[in-house]
């Protein structure tokens, strides 16, 4: 997967919300890449145009390409993009309500996405064949019931349980890229080791490439050797886990890894970043960091810094990073 210069708006009534600006990011096969940022800052926007799932009257695509295997998704017809979505591409919605249809069992989401691989793939599973498959990945999604929840309905179903069926309807279909937007946040830690382990072994099993997404940097550091780090709507960061957590180098990600807790340091050493993420109707001219930037100068509040390589091989996109070797 190949995305390059990504730069999205959507139309509002207040005006045009400048969500992605020049996001580029290259994703290798079996490769898991964590997408990490607080809140409101386009990691939605940015999994769900990947899949062009943002509502059509309001996203308005201003530049780049998405390449998936070479072919850019941005410019494909409507019938592939169908065949491409679950099948060669999944996607896990943070929101599971925006996903089930309530008048359909969990079982019958599951059974339509296994007969849409099948239509795609070729194959000829019986009805039976189908289910038994269902039932034992709500299984190892940890469900102890699998047949009770197959037959349930969403509203019968807690919050945690429909986490795991919206999981287990996105990989189900086989898909060779995971986009997994929040996929364990509703449920409590241990389930989402479990989930976390689930979808490691996926990776291992299938040769299936993730894009992992969380606001929290914990689960992308268990998770990813390679970390994206997003602000505003900008890629501020990217590298892997040991060079942005030991050493980072833009000033969010220093704020970001100093507000994660760690085991022997006192909770007032936890600083965390203050201010808000502006309002994207309007973002800063400049750098989008430099409203909140302790280092922030006239040049950065002028001009939007380039996502540039950095001696050790990582980007960042600020102008006075910090030193890293
Ligand atoms: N349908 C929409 N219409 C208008 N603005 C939207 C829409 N969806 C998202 N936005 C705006 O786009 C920006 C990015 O939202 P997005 O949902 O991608 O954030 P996020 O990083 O996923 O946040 P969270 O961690 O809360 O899930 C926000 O400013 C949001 O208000
Ligand atoms: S470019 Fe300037 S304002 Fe932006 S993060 Fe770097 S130092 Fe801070
Ligand atoms: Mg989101």
């Amino acid at each position: 997967m190949s995305i390059s210069d990504l730069t999205l708006d959507l139309a509002t009534y207040d005006g045009e919300v400048k969500v992605l600006d020049d996001i580029s990011l290259d994703v290798g096969r079996s490769e898991t890449v964590g997408i990490v940022g607080e809140t409101g800052c386009g990691k939605s926007v940015l999994a769900k145009s990947i899949l062009n799932l943002l509502p059509h009257g309001i996203a308005r695509y201003r530049r780049g390409a998405i390449r998936w295997k070479g072919e850019n998704l941005l410019a494909t017809t409507r019938r592939r993009l169908r065949q491409v979505r679950g099948t060669e591409i999944g996607m896990v919605f943070q929101d599971p309500m925006t996903f089930f249809d309530p008048l359909y069992t969990a079982g019958s989401h599951m059974m339509e996405a296994i007969g849409h691989r099948e239509q795609v793939k070729g194959g000829s599973m019986s009805r039976a064949q189908r289910k038994a498959e269902a039932v034992d990945l709500l299984s190892r999604l940890g469900l102890s019931d699998p047949e009770r929840v197959f037959d349930s309905y969403p509203h019968q179903l807690s919050g945690g349980m429909r986490q795991r069926v919206l999981i287990g309807a996105a990989i189900v279909g086989k898909p060779e890229f995971l986009i997994a937007d929040e996929p364990t946040t509703a449920l409590d830690v241990t389930v989402q080791a479990q989930i976390l382990h689930l979808l490691q072994d996926i990776v291992k099993d299938r040769d299936t490439s993730i894009v992992l997404i969380s606001h929290d940097l914990g689960v992308i550091a268990s998770m990813c050797e390679r970390i994206v780090v997003m602000y505003a709507g900008t890629i501020v960061e990217t590298g892997t886990k040991r060079q942005l957590l030991s050493r980072p180098a833009h000033p969010y990600t220093v704020g970001l890894t100093s507000a994660v807790p760690r085991l022997g340091y006192p909770q007032k050493q936890v600083k965390g970043i203050g201010g808000h993420i502006p309002n994207l109707l309007n973002p800063p001219p400049g750098c989008r960091f430099a409203p909140r930037c302790p280092k922030a100068t006239s040049l950065c509040r002028s001009e939007k810094p380039a996502l540039e390589a950095l001696s050790d091989g990582r980007r960042a996109a600020c102008h006075y990073p910090e030193p890293v070797a």
